[in-house]
C-alpha cells in the first residue's frame, strides 16, 4: 500500500487516537501521531470520550460491564489499546502503536471486519500500572471495545488483565513475557514467547557461546518481568554448571546504581545479566564502566533493552553487550521484509520488535474477529484461542493451551550503535 493511501485512511479517521487532555481542557495528540492517524476523540461512531487517561476513573458501582458485545456498534468495530506513550517506557508504546495502526489500516483497506471498518481507541498509561488498569476499565465500561491490545510491560499487562478477565473482554498482549499475565484467565492471550524460555536463551548463549562461568545479576525489584527473568536465567545458568556470584537489586526510576555495581565489581564476574528496561539499563551501563568494570565483562539482557534510546543513554558503555529479542530486521523472510518496507513507508524508520509484535497482535485479533460467528466476547475469545500457524512477522504464532505463543528468540549484539544479529535459539 502506498504512503498516500495509508495517510488518506488515517485522515478519514478510521483509526481513532484518543487525545491526552491536559489540565485546563485543551487536547493535544499523543506523541508520534500524525503518521496516518487522525487524532480525535469520540469520533468514528464511538461513544464520546474525553480520552483523558489522567482521570481514567472506573465507572460508578452498578454500571453494567460490557462483555464485548453491546455498546458502540454503528459503522465501526472498535478495539482498544493501552500503551506507554509517555514516561520511561515511551518507545515501547509508540512502536507498538505504529505496528497496530499499520495492521488496522491495511485491514480496513481490504474490507475491515464483517463489512465494517475497524477503529482503535488508544489510551496512554504513562508507563504506570494504575493508569493501565484505569484505561482498561474505561475501554470496557465506557468504550465497549471488542478486544483490548496491550500492554508491553508485564506489570502493566497484569493490571489490565485483572479488569479484562472478569468483564469477559478478550485481551492480547503483544509483548509481555512474564508467565503470570496469561494465567489471569482464559480471556488473556499473548503473541510472544514467555520468560522461562527467554531466561533459558541468555543462560545458554552466555554459557555456551561466550563461555561465561561466573555471572552477576542486577534486577529491578519493582518489575514482574525483571524478577521472573532473574529466576529463570539463574535456574538454567546454574543447571548448566555456571555460578551466580551475586544478585543485586534496584527499583525502576533509580538514578544511582553505584552501590550495587561496586558490590558486583568486587565479585569479578565474567558477565552481568541485567533484565531491565532500556532507560535504567542505559544508565547502569555508563555507571558500570565509570566504576571500572572492564569492557571485556559484557552486559547481558532481555527484550526490555529494545529501544533506539538504549544507544543514546548507554553510549559507548553499552557497546559489545548482548540481549535476547523477538525478531531481527535482518531476517530475509519475505513476510518480514514486506512488513519492514511497509512500515518504513508509513513511519520512516525500521520497525523494532515492539512494532512487529504490535502488528502481529492486531492481525491475530482481526483474523479472530473475521472468523468468529459474531462479535461477542466469548465468540472472539474462542476464535483467538484457535490461532494456529499464523504467519507473524515476529515468528509463526500457534497459541498453546495456556494462551501463549511458542517460538524462537534471537540474540542481538550492540555494535557501533546498531544491533547485530548473532543467532536464533529455538524452544
Ligand atoms: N517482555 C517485556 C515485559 O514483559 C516487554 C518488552 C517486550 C519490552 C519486547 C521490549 C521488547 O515486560
Amino acid at each position: 500500500m502506498s504512503r498516500n493511501s495509508l495517510t488518506l485512511l488515517g485522515l478519514l479517521a478510521l483509526v481513532t487516537l484518543c487525545c491526552e487532555k491536559k489540565e485546563g481542557g485543551t487536547t493535544s495528540p499523543a506523541p508520534g501521531s500524525g503518521t496516518g492517524t487522525q487524532a480525535s476523540s469520540g469520533s468514528a461512531g464511538a461513544p464520546p470520550s474525553t480520552g483523558n487517561v489522567h482521570a481514567a476513573t472506573p465507572a460508578p458501582p452498578g454500571t453494567p460491564l460490557a462483555p464485548g458485545s453491546g455498546g458502540a456498534e454503528g459503522d465501526v468495530v472498535l478495539i482498544g489499546e493501552v500503551g506507554s506513550l509517555t514516561g520511561p517506557e515511551a518507545s515501547f508504546g509508540i512502536s507498538t502503536r505504529n505496528g497496530i495502526e499499520l495492521a488496522v489500516n491495511q485491514a480496513n483497506a481490504s474490507g475491515g471486519v464483517k463489512g465494517k471498518k475497524i477503529a482503535v481507541r488508544v489510551y496512554d498509561d504513562q508507563s504506570k500500572p494504575e493508569e493501565a488498569a484505569n484505561a482498561a476499565t474505561r475501554l470496557i465500561n465506557q468504550d465497549h471495545v471488542k478486544v483490548i491490545l496491550g500492554e508491553v510491560a508485564s506489570t502493566n499487562s497484569l493490571a489490565m488483565a485483572q479488569k479484562a478477565q472478569p468483564a469477559g473482554v478478550p485481551m492480547i498482549s503483544p509483548s509481555s513475557t512474564n508467565p503470570k499475565v496469561t494465567q489471569v484467565g482464559n480471556y488473556i492471550f499473548r503473541v510472544c514467547f514467555i520468560d522461562p524460555f527467554q531466561g533459558f536463551v541468555m543462560a545458554k548463549f552466555s554459557h555456551e557461546n561466550l563461555k561465561v562461568k561466573r555471572a552477576a545479576v542486577l534486577k529491578d525489584q519493582k518489575s514482574d518481568y525483571s524478577l521472573g527473568l532473574t529466576e529463570y536465567f539463574t535456574r538454567t545458568f546454574t543447571e548448566m554448571g555456571g555460578k551466580i556470584v551475586t544478585t543485586e537489586a534496584y527499583a525502576k526510576g533509580d538514578s544511582d546504581f553505584r552501590a550495587q555495581l561496586t558490590a558486583i565489581k568486587g565479585q569479578k564476574p565474567d558477565a552481568i545479566y541485567i533484565p531491565g528496561y532500556y532507560t535504567d539499563v542505559g544508565i547502569i551501563a555508563r555507571q558500570a564502566r565509570e566504576l571500572g568494570i572492564p569492557k571485556k565483562v559484557p552486559l547481558l539482557g532481555g527484550d526490555g533493552w529494545r529501544s533506539e534510546k538504549l544507544f543514546e543513554l548507554g553510549g559507548s558503555a553499552i557497546e559489545g553487550s548482548y540481549f535476547s529479542d523477538h525478531y531481527s530486521p535482518d531476517n530475509p523472510s519475505p513476510i518480514v521484509q514486506k512488513f519492514i518496507a511497509e512500515y518504513k513507508q508509513a513511519y520512516g524508520s525500521v520497525p523494532d520488535s515492539l512494532a512487529g509484535l504490535g502488528y502481529d497482535s492486531a492481525r491475530v485479533a482481526i483474523a479472530a474477529m473475521k472468523k468468529a460467528p459474531d462479535l461477542s466476547g466469548p465468540a472472539i475469545r474462542d476464535a483467538i484461542a484457535q490461532t494456529k500457524d499464523f504467519p507473524g512477522v515476529a515468528g509463526t504464532i500457534s497459541l498453546d493451551e495456556n494462551r501463549n505463543a511458542v517460538k524462537p528468540a534471537v540474540v542481538l549484539q550492540v555494535e557501533d550503535g546498531k544491533l547485530k544479529y548473532m543467532t536464533t535459539i529455538s524452544p
